[in-house]
């Protein structure tokens, strides 16, 4: 596998999709974000997209694998590296926001370190039209993590 730095116009959207199910979101922060793709030979397996948010925090906006490669420490690997990018270029506090019923994803970033912070309200009622549900509960707040560098 290697890892390439990409733009918001060579980025694979069905991987994008992956983590975020609405276009238009991801329309709103991609162009912004410094993103970096993981290749099987040439065939894209993983993406990340991290944020500035000041000279001292930036954050996770999209950490997808594809299906076939889930669950076997490539999101792990990732956001070792981000961690490791990040502190490397002077940020503190490296964020990440999932969704109140996502629950896995809240397990995997606890166990990666993250704390829990606040929560955005009514993220995903006000941004997306579809309703989501996972685990069988309704998805309405985002959820924010950090974690020291
Ligand atoms: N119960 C218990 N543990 C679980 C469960 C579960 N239901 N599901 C997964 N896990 C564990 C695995 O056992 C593993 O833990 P371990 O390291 O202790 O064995 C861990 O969760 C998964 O770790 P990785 O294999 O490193 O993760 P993966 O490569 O699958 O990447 C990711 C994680 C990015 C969330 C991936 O599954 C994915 O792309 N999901 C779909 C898109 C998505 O939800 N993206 C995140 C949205 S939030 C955002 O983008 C900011
Ligand atoms: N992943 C997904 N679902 C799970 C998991 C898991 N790891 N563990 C349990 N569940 C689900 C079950 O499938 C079930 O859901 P379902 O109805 O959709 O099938 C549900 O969680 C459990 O529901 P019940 O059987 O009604 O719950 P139970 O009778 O076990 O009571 C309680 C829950 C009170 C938490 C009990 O397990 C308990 O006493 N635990 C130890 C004490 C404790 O933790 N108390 C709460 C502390 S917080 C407080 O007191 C305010």
């Amino acid at each position: 596998m290697k890892i390439a730095q990409v733009n918001s116009e060579t980025v694979d959207w069905d991987l994008l999709i992956l983590a975020d199910p609405s276009e238009e979101v991801i329309a709103s922060y991609i162009d912004n974000c410094i993103i970096f793709q993981l290749y099987e030979e040439t065939f894209p397996v993983a993406v990340v997209a991290l944020l500035k948010l000041n000279d001292t925090e930036i954050e996770i906006k999209n950490i997808a694998v594809d299906e076939e490669y889930q669950n076997q420490g490539l999101g792990t690997d990732l956001i070792h590296f981000c961690a490791k990018q990040a502190k490397q270029n002077g940020y503190k506090k490296l964020w990440i926001g999932t969704g109140n019923s996502s629950l896995s994803q809240l397990l995997l970033y606890q166990k990666l370190g993250f704390r829990m912070s606040y929560i955005k309200e009514n993220f995903f009622v006000e941004h997306y039209d579809e309703k989501i549900v996972e685990n069988k509960i309704p998805c309405l707040d985002m959820v924010m993590l950090y974690k020291n560098l």
